[in-house]
């Protein structure tokens, strides 16, 4: 799960992806790079928005404080993130599970002198779900994201789009970028497991598309 930028509902829409998905195959949502970690726990959201077990959380991975860009939060601490080493921590156990991996901010997001989160999501190999606002802006940023995403090759299983409804901006994406939108959730008010559960049950990708790249 990528997002066309930090705060845009990648954390939600992973935890949505734990309630619809948990029936059909074992999942795992892991969170491989996290700042801000004083004020910041996706894999803490998922967990509580997605009401998961134990098990289906991996909790290792990078942790940084400073809610900043991983290049930058790294740089901070003196150290230097290193994808390899990282992509070989999270090893697939068995063949069934099947990872939910929430990236940090977007694709072109800095984590160390030489790489972004791309070349993460290029090691891992996995299907991408882009989260993207309804908003006015949300046609550029989420073109420039599949653009990126097509220039490296990765398989793009769909867009699912945060906020209140904007039909013409949903049609536009599918249009121009020539892509599937999953989802359009919802603001929940209030945001809770319940909410988000009964919703990603008839709401999120209901064409069921996602079964091809589970
Ligand atoms: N559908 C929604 N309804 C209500 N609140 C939402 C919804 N989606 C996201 N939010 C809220 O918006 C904020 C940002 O969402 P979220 O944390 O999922 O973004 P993110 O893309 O994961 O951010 P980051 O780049 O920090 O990982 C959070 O406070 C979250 O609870
Ligand atoms: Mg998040």
């Amino acid at each position: 799960v990528t997002g066309t930028d930090t705060g845009v509902g990648k954390t939600v829409v992973a935890a949505a992806l734990m309630h619809r998905c948990r029936s059909r195959h074992p999942l795992r949502y892991w969170k491989p790079i996290q700042t801000g970690i004083e004020q910041d726990d996706d894999t803490g959201e998922v967990e509580r928005l997605g009401a998961c077990a134990a098990a289906e959380l991996l909790t290792a991975g990078i942790r940084l404080p400073h809610p900043v860009s991983p290049h930058l939060a790294a740089k901070w601490r003196g150290t230097t993130i290193d994808l390899q080493q990282l992509v070989a921590a999270a090893a697939p156990d068995d063949d069934t599970t099947r990872w939910i991996v929430e990236g940090a901010g977007g694709v072109l997001v800095p984590v160390n002198e030489r790489e972004t989160m791309i070349d993460l999501m290029s090691a891992l190999g996995l299907p991408v779900v882009v989260a993207a606002r309804t908003r006015l802006g949300t046609i550029n940023h989420t073109l420039l994201t599949l653009q990126a995403l097509r220039q490296r090759g990765l398989p793009i299983a769909g867009v699912v789009m945060v906020g209140e409804r904007n039909r013409d901006n949903r049609d536009a994406i599918e249009h121009y970028g020539e892509v599937a939108v999953l989802a359009e959730m919802p603001v929940f008010a209030p945001l809770t497991p319940a909410a988000l559960g009964e919703w990603a049950a008839v709401g999120l990708d209901h064409e069921d598309r996602l079964r091809t790249f589970l």
